[in-house]
């Protein structure tokens, strides 16, 4: 396993996966292949290297359908979680209306959080916000909040903050005998299907390359078909349309009309070589766990920590915590220093900080790139750190 940023940076420790991945050898090798021997405009020409560009882009439409394990004619290709959610909510708002209720929950990020809120104050729909147990992590009573009048539901597939993995499957089957459109957000889950993913009662299903050892720009955006009849598409331009006319236009039929523009080929080399990479990974999973719980229980150790959602079940390898007195920037920054790559504050889940009624946290998310001597050595550095800053 061979990350260059190590060899290049063999001072960092990076735990700060769950915001962004470090990228394997072969992802920057895939990238670099396509510049040099396949770099066109996808979809637009005939010529030698634009059929190489758009098999590129195609092969990474492959390559995710392979990793949900769904069809290749329900992925469409975006650019990042946030840029398809709010794709989502743009072509989905004339089907909202007055009356209606949009239902999210207390640990979206914020991006699974802006775009519904807005579309309920230009609808004037109810935005319904279903609590999070500060002890479990867990979605309380969700299908509470389900009622005749619920449109749409989206929800996090994982907290980005807790690590928590809800248990969606009665959420989201109450939702859709409801007649709501169901969303799901799994830009934090993505990197962690065993099985791919579960499409029933599910109409979109969002992640992102950057959180799957690939490179930003590029994000995977499953659509039912039920979703693409519904679906408006907002960004029009070329590579979307069958003919346009002074007066009108008619869009391509599949979900192409989705993904209007020149595409980020490059990004797609680099996703495809990612999820292939990830796809040889599966005992790593197991490592990942080792390492959360050897930090669990080093912070658990620390008088004054605060675990996030300490009693969870189900939760990806990473942890968020408070230590009493000490300020999570401060810590982070001073740990830094040491060399551990470490994030804090409100982690893009401001409503979930208030939910909480915490200022901020740190969050500490290692990776496929990490060592047992790496974690070993933060488990170490954080009391000492913590005992320093305290005074
Ligand atoms: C749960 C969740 N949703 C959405 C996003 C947004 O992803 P992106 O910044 O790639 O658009 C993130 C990023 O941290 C996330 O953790």
């Amino acid at each position: 396993m061979s990350f260059p940023f190590q060899t290049n940076h063999p001072t960092i420790k990076y735990f700060d996966t769950a915001a962004t991945c470090q990228l394997p050898e072969s992802v920057i090798a895939a990238q670099h292949a396509y510049w040099e021997h396949a770099h066109a405009n996808a979809h637009r020409g005939s010529h030698q290297l634009a059929s190489a560009a758009t098999d590129v882009w195609e092969g990474c439409r492959q390559q995710v359908a392979t990793h949900l394990q769904v069809e290749m004619e329900n992925i469409s290709l975006q650019t990042s979680s946030t840029q398809a959610l709010n794709l989502l909510a743009l072509g989905l708002e004339g089907t909202v209306s007055a009356g209606q209720n949009v239902v999210v929950s207390a640990a979206e990020h914020h991006a699974n959080w802006l775009p519904w809120q807005r579309l309920c104050q230009r609808r004037g729909a109810e935005f319904r916000v279903i609590p999070v147990a500060a002890d479990t992590g867990e979605l309380r009573n969700p299908t509470a909040y389900i009622d005749s009048n619920t449109a749409l539901v989206a929800v996090s597939a994982a907290s980005n903050v807790s690590g928590v993995v809800f248990d969606l499957a009665p959420l989201l089957s109450r939702a859709s005998a409801a007649g709501a459109v169901t969303i799901v957000d799994g830009a934090q889950l993505a990197a962690h299907l065993d099985n791919g993913i579960a499409t029933e009662n599910v109409d979109a299903w969002v992640f992102s390359g950057h959180k799957c050892y690939g490179p930003t720009g590029i994000a995977g955006l499953y659509l039912s078909a039920r979703m693409q009849r519904r679906l408006v598409p907002v960004i029009l331009g070329g590579g979307m349309v069958e003919s346009v006319t002074t007066d009108s236009f008619q869009a391509v039929s599949d979900i192409r009309r989705f993904e209007a523009g020149t595409p980020n080929v490059v990004a797609a080399a680099g996703l495809t070589a990612a999820l292939q990479w990830l796809a040889k990974q599966p005992k790593q999973q197991q490592r990942l766990h080792g390492f959360r719980q050897q930090l669990y229980d080093a912070i658990n150790n620390i008088a004054g920590s605060h675990i996030l959602a300490p009693t969870a079940q189900h939760t990806l390898p990473l942890l968020s915590a408070t230590f009493a007195g000490v300020h999570p920037q401060e810590l982070a920054w001073a740990l830094d220093q040491q060399g551990f790559a470490v994030r804090a504050g409100s982690h893009c889940a401001q409503p979930l900080m208030q939910h909480w009624q915490l200022s901020g946290c740190i969050r500490i998310a290692p990776g496929l790139h990490n060592s047992a001597d790496e974690v070993s050595a933060l488990a170490a550095a954080l009391s000492v750190v913590v005992d320093i800053l305290r005074g």
